[in-house]
């Protein structure tokens, strides 16, 4: 199982590549950073984008964000490889600005075709861009750590981003809060 995973993933991976998704961006990048962490997880955490780290080292989340996101993780009893962890856009963006539409929309078919290859049972988006992509028009200060079930049955749980609760206590507390749900859920 887990094998014919990790051959689909990886030619996931190379399709992205051959079909010039993102070309400015991925111009601009070291390289792709296609996600890490165990293909048979229950739950798939999504991010927005690869920062200067990520982009270095070709993982998600490997930075300030990440390593703030491993404690929350191990806070719940989770580890690094009990999970797996993408961003929605896959190349960095120049100087860490937002992702735009266009590329959150460029990437989307082949996130969705991650996320069916994985299939995990509960997909967790980590801040609005991520979010956005599932709930469209939904407010992460209303949705954040609620429990919503796709029309494919998976379940959902937009997090707020590990770097926007990073210098904000205030958020911070309601990121713990909602991994405490998450734990709940899984
Ligand atoms: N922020 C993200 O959204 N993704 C990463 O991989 C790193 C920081």
């Amino acid at each position: 199982m887990s094998n014919n995973k990790k051959q689909a993933l990886k030619a996931l991976e190379q399709q992205i590549i051959n079909d010039g998704v993102c070309l400015e961006l991925a111009k601009q990048a070291h390289g792709l950073v296609f996600g890490s962490g165990n293909v048979d997880a229950k739950i798939l955490f999504i991010g927005e984008a690869p920062g200067k780290k990520e982009d270095l080292q070709g993982e998600p989340f490997v930075g300030a964000s990440g390593k703030f996101l491993n404690e929350m993780l191990k806070s719940i009893n989770l580890m690094r490889n009990d999970v797996y962890i993408t961003n929605i856009v896959k190349y960095r963006p120049p100087n860490n600005r937002d992702p735009s539409m266009a590329e959150k929309a460029e990437f989307l078919p082949y996130l969705l075709k991650q996320i069916e290859i994985i299939n995990p049972r509960v997909i967790v988006t980590l801040g609005r861009h991520s979010m956005e992509q599932f709930l469209p028009g939904g407010k992460i200060g209303e949705v954040h750590g609620t429990l919503v079930k796709l029309e494919n049955g998976t379940l959902l749980m937009p997090l707020y981003h590990p770097a926007a609760a990073l210098y904000n206590g205030k958020l911070r507390q309601i990121l713990k809060d909602d991994f405490v749900s998450l734990k709940g859920v899984i």
